[in-house]
């Protein structure tokens, strides 16, 4: 068996060195990060993996270049056209649906130009396929908001390999997919619905889709099993999770150990609360923020004695609202800095950039708090990373309740992203927090992860849909 992972961007993504020759760079993001766990460790099945690889088209030569030297790590490149970065990526993928399963509709826009090459980019993606999927042999696993009309576009051609599809992100609730005109989102549940299973984060989403094909297509469902048209399709919830032990060991690790040293030094052996994100307005950062300035206010005493580093990585730097949310982030960043500094502190140390894997495993290590506060978030993996980091059982995790991952992580500080005064209240909690309960906490976040890490995520995805393949023969051979 081989599995054919599909998804908008591979996990290496090409950039272009000073000398303009190609350059491989890990994607950014959870789904890379989690799956790339998992095919890197792979050893019963082997594996392809179809997709963008961050680059406009270039040259037919550049183009056969990048395929050959991909396809020694498993990779198969769907190169994209300038219109169709603006219009799909840029357009469709980024400035209606993320915005509008995020629970942003204010600021998601409508434009029928968009959802046009969004249907063509899934079809050209079916089209790559067609020379991919040998029917005989694959399993194929799409993934993400990317490619919704992909599982039917395949289905089309291969009537019978089983099919998977994950959503990476909320499915929001019916009132908000209700905002895509009827058109679309009849097409883009058919789409989903040409998946053997589909997967979701949590029961709420799951619930939410359920919702939505009942009340748009008509269809019922059966303990999560909906036949449309003697077709079986299983609706599940399958939370997405980390390689548990590569973040615990790297923290135990010698070097990395050292790293943490070096940076407790840095900052004077001050209590060290620690971010990290995407630039992305769904992860709430100015909130967070505002919500550390309102911690210095109301307990001054703690002021020169704990600093905030925050990591922002760049992203989607083309779409206006990350490029006003950075504006935003820099300026409130100068403005809490400019009013509390001293010669001798910064309330908050600030890097735009990404990390290496090392060096997240340091500052992981050398936090005693966490802040994870996004305004909305599929899973958030960043918060079961810290957790899995705490080789001494020891700091806190200040979580937002509008993250997936608190559905699971329950022991930690949950607050809610849109009050200031409870993301505040809540580091003064941490802080001020008994060094056996810390434990306590940790340790049974940790029990959980450890069990519930992405190799059992992937096999209870797999054997879920193994079954409602079986399923679907037994029904057909009635
Ligand atoms: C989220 C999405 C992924 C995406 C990642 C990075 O995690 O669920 O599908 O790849 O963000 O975003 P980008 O737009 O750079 O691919």
């Amino acid at each position: 068996m081989r599995i054919v992972i599909v998804s908008n961007r591979l996990p290496v993504s090409i950039t272009k060195d000073k000398k303009n020759n190609n350059k491989f760079q890990k994607s950014a993001g959870g789904l890379v990060t989690s799956i790339g766990a998992y095919t890197e460790k792979m050893t019963e099945l082997s594996y392809a993996w179809v997709g963008w690889p961050g680059i406009n088209t270039t040259t037919k030569s550049e183009q056969e270049e990048i395929t050959s030297s991909l396809e020694t790590i498993h990779c198969y490149p769907v190169f994209l056209t300038e219109k169709e970065m603006d219009k799909f990526y840029l357009g469709f993928c980024n400035r209606t649906i993320w915005p509008l399963f995020h629970y942003f509709p204010t600021i998601a826009s409508f434009e029928k130009e968009h959802y046009d090459i969004y249907k063509s980019v899934n079809l050209k993606f079916a089209k790559a396929l067609n020379n991919i999927i040998d029917p005989k042999e694959d399993i194929v696993w799409v993934h993400d908001y990317h490619l919704m009309l992909l599982p039917d576009l395949i289905r089309q051609n291969f009537s019978d390999v089983p099919i998977g599809f994950f959503l990476h992100i909320p499915f929001p609730a019916y009132e908000v997919f209700q905002l895509l005109p009827s058109k679309w989102r009849i097409e883009i549940l058919e789409g989903l619905l040409g998946a053997d299973l589909i997967g979701f984060h949590t029961h709420e989403y799951t619930d939410n889709f359920l919702r939505a094909t009942l009340r748009f297509l008509g269809l019922e469902n059966h303990f999560g099993v909906i036949n449309n048209k003697g077709r079986l399709t299983k609706v599940g919830t399958h939370p997405i999770s980390i390689d548990y032990l590569k973040f615990n060991k790297t923290a135990n690790s010698i070097s990395v150990a050292l790293k943490a040293g070096e940076i407790k030094n840095q900052f004077n052996n001050k209590k060290i609360l620690f971010s990290v994100d995407r630039l992305d307005y769904t992860k709430g950062i100015i909130n967070r923020l505002l919500g550390f300035e309102y911690f210095l206010d109301q307990y001054p005493d703690w002021r020169e004695r704990i600093t905030l580093i925050i990591v922002v990585v760049p992203s989607r730097t083309g779409v206006y609202h990350y490029q006003q949310m950075k504006k935003q982030i820099d300026e409130t960043i100068g403005r809490i800095n400019g009013k509390l500094s001293t010669v001798e502190w910064n309330p908050i140390v600030y890097k735009f950039g990404s990390l290496d894997f090392e060096d997240l495993a340091a500052f992981y290590s050398a936090s005693d708090i966490m802040l994870v506060t996004p305004l909305r978030d599929g899973m958030n993996l960043v918060a079961k990373e810290y957790v899995a980091s705490r080789v001494n059982k020891d700091g806190m995790l200040i979580l937002s309740e509008m993250a997936g991952s608190a559905k699971e992580l329950l022991e930690a500080l949950i607050i809610n992203p849109n009050s200031i005064e409870e993301i505040g209240e809540a580091i003064k909690t941490a802080l001020d927090m008994p060094k056996d309960k810390e434990a306590q906490i940790i340790e049974s976040m940790q029990n959980r992860i450890s069990n519930h890490n992405v190799f059992r995520w992937v096999s209870d995805y797999l054997n879920e849909l193994n079954k409602i393949t079986l399923s679907q023969k037994q029904l057909e051979s009635q």
